[in-house]
């Protein structure tokens, strides 16, 4: 193993050497060629090596590489988020760019601070949140996140303001089938607000998809109407984190599209800049915008690269890119294709239980007894096994652990670029499959059905 100065997640692992990418593929400097299963963590969008993006990048900084927030506005920057409040259909109409996801929960934290002292009421500061959920991992963003796993270690630099059971049909934390469950999880929100005191409650977060920590489970379908309907009942403003969610990949621009609400604040990123610079963002709605500015609220919190040129620049790119390509329709037909191919594996694997998840970004569950829904032994990793199985066959994939209350549970996320086609996807299962089969054998004995 050749020695180098990255800290690497893995100490004593050696990784491959990356050296270009094109397309769905990734290219090691010795001429393996890797699939990109995940688009890297749910974020390289488009693809690899897309010249447009990358000339659009190149000309910015040529000629203008950036301007501080704070004295100045860049017509790139004034373009990107027009583009952003179109691309919403009007519901986004002032977007606050940022370099990181993380970045963007921090800045609606605080947005949502000035929001209510602004309005006379500064003791409205907490924001819920839920169990399961990841917006980051800054002290803020871990704080509101509810993936155990990721918090450990860090817990004494962080602060608790409440967290609510998950929407999560395939465990219900509440023992309910979604025909009948008179959306329970939905209204624990309305309890916990009433427990701490609406007075004293600022705003709800949550992904309308989930991300890693449930692995792309999808919400019961009436569940955000429901919480939109508490949220409003209780002054409480309601934020989506569409990190992994926004900019089409599940087959609409933003996840809540599906689901026929509003939101007051969207959080993005990821799929913003389809991996090209990174960029996120905060966005609000008019309503939100009309308190502040009458208010006369001063914002200054943001980071030395918040409203960077070159950002904007690859976003204004990646929108016309997603237009001209018609790739918001193209991941709802692959997603389809890609989930039932799934379903298939599902099929045929005893291990495999829960397939889940919209357009491109699907996820499938792992069980050492479909029947019961036992998960396995945490200490088996058996989501990272299949990972490294996978890696094995020259395929990336997202893997994570703790879907089951945290301390158990294992699942995975296929993801590829929106410019997947049906044969990439075949060859994508073709190595799942393999790999899955390969782990199951290894333990092939250890349990009966
Ligand atoms: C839903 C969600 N929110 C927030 C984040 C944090 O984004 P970043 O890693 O860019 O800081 C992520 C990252 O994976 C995410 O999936």
């Amino acid at each position: 193993m050749k020695e180098n100065h990255v800290y690497s997640m893995e100490l004593d692992r050696d990784y491959p050497r990356i050296d270009r990418g094109e397309g769905i593929y990734m290219y090691t400097e010795d001429g393996r060629e890797i699939i990109d299963g995940a688009s890297g963590p749910v974020a390289v969008s488009l693809g690899h090596g897309i010249k447009e993006i990358a000339d659009a990048l190149g000309g910015q900084a040529a000629k203008l590489a950036f301007a501080h927030r704070d004295d100045c506005v860049t017509p790139v920057l004034e373009e990107s988020c027009e583009r952003i409040y179109e691309f919403s259909g009007g519901d986004l109409y002032k977007t606050f760019q940022v370099c990181s996801g993380s970045e963007a929960t921090e800045t609606a934290m605080k947005l949502i601070t000035k929001y209510n002292t602004a309005r006379g009421k500064k003791d409205k500061y907490k924001i819920l949140a839920r169990w399961q959920s990841y917006h980051g991992i800054t002290m803020g963003a871990l704080s509101l996140s509810g993936f155990g796993s990721r918090k450990k270690g860090y817990e004494h630099y962080g602060f608790e303001q409440g967290h609510i059971a998950p929407c999560y049909c395939y465990r219900c934390w509440f023992g309910q089938k979604p025909e009948s469950c008179g959306l329970q999880c939905a209204k624990a929100l309305e309890n916990e607000i009433l427990a701490q005191g609406p007075d004293s409650v600022a705003a709800f977060i949550a992904e309308p998809i989930s991300g890693m920590s449930l692995c792309a489970a999808e919400p019961h379908p009436d569940y955000f109407k429901e919480i939109r309907r508490i949220c409003d009942k209780y002054d409480v403003l309601l934020v989506l984190d569409e990190v992994m969610t926004g900019f089409g990949r599940t087959g609409k621009p933003f996840a809540y599209k599906h689901y026929g609400i509003v939101p007051d604040m969207v959080t993005t990123g990821k799929a913003m800049s389809g991996g090209y610079f990174p960029l996120a963002g905060v966005s609000i709605t008019k309503e939100i915008f009309r308190v502040m500015k009458e208010q006369g609220v001063f914002f200054p919190p943001g980071h030395t690269w918040s409203g960077s040129p070159l950002g904007a620049s690859v976003h204004v790119a990646v929108d016309k890119y997603v237009k001209e390509h018609d790739l918001i329709r193209r991941c709802e037909k692959m997603g389809n294709y890609l989930k039932a191919r799934m379903r298939e594996l599902a099929a045929k694997h005893p291990t495999m239980d829960d397939v889940r998840g919209r357009g491109l970004m699907v996820g499938a569950e792992f069980v050492r007894d479909p029947r019961t829904k036992e998960s396995f032994d945490i200490s088996l990793g058996y989501a990272g096994q299949i990972q490294a199985a996978c890696l094995k066959r020259d395929m990336l994939i997202e893997a994570s652990q703790g879907c089951n209350r945290g301390s158990a549970g294992d699942a995975i996320v296929i993801s590829p670029a929106f410019v997947v086609t049906e044969e990439q996807i075949d060859e994508i299962i073709r190595r799942l499959d393999e790999a899955i089969t390969e782990v199951e054998e290894k333990y092939c004995g250890l349990w009966k059905f």
